[in-house]
């Protein structure tokens, strides 16, 4: 994530962190954006929580552009981004500050009881997982919340045009309004019920 697209998420945790409510993320990869929502719930006294099955999205799978092989388990070949991110959150000295859910998305939002303050959308960019995740979570986000949407790429020329479709449905939904554009991530503020 680049550095102002890091500020604008991390501004809107400070927003989001007022509410007293945990923030959420889909998508923690190695850590990265965690980070930021953990130090915004840190200082309001809330919790990040991260969600990942922790095998990588079909970009980063091997032979694709966005492989890493040094997340590779050599034991059996499938990446493996947790061992890094637990480094990178222990490094940062904010492990009390973050809850690590490891699980497909969809999954863990149906057991998942509890609201947020924050959602960010940041997981699989295909049709299915972009708008798994919106629908998985978006519900859970209280009013006056705020709905992160990271990679939103109006031309299709930038970059796979699912969490671009996710934005548009979200504001198509009456539900939210948008806050702030900064690159390709959106903030929307959620202004009533509904998807
Ligand atoms: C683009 S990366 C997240 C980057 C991270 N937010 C950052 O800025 O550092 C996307 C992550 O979503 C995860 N992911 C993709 N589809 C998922 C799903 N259905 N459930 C859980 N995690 C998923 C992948 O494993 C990957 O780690």
């Amino acid at each position: 994530m680049p550095v102002q697209e890091g500020l604008a998420l991390y501004g809107a945790a400070v927003e989001a962190g007022a509410l007293g409510l945990p923030l959420l993320e889909i998508g923690t990869y190695c850590g990265r954006s965690a980070l930021l929502l953990a130090a915004a719930a840190r200082d309001a006294g809330t919790v990040a929580v991260t969600v990942d099955h922790h095998r990588g999205s079909e970009e980063q799978q091997a032979g694709s552009e966005y492989h890493d092989p040094s997340v590779v388990d050599p034991e059996n070949g499938l990446m493996d981004t947790l061992p890094t991110f637990r480094r990178t959150l222990r490094r940062a000295g904010l492990e009390d500050h973050v809850i690590a859910v490891v699980g497909r998305s969809p999954r863990v939002a149906e057991v998942w009881g509890g609201r947020f303050g924050l959602v960010f959308i940041d997981g699989g960019h295909t049709e299915e997982h972009a708008n798994g995740d919106y629908e998985g979570w978006a519900p859970l986000l209280v009013e006056g919340g705020l709905l992160v949407i990271h990679d939103v790429f109006p031309d299709p020329a930038d970059g796979g045009r699912a969490p671009y479709g996710v934005y548009l449905r979200a504001l198509a939904s009456g539900a939210f309004a948008e806050i702030s554009v900064t690159d390709s991530l959106r903030v929307l503020r959620r202004v009533s019920a509904g998807i």
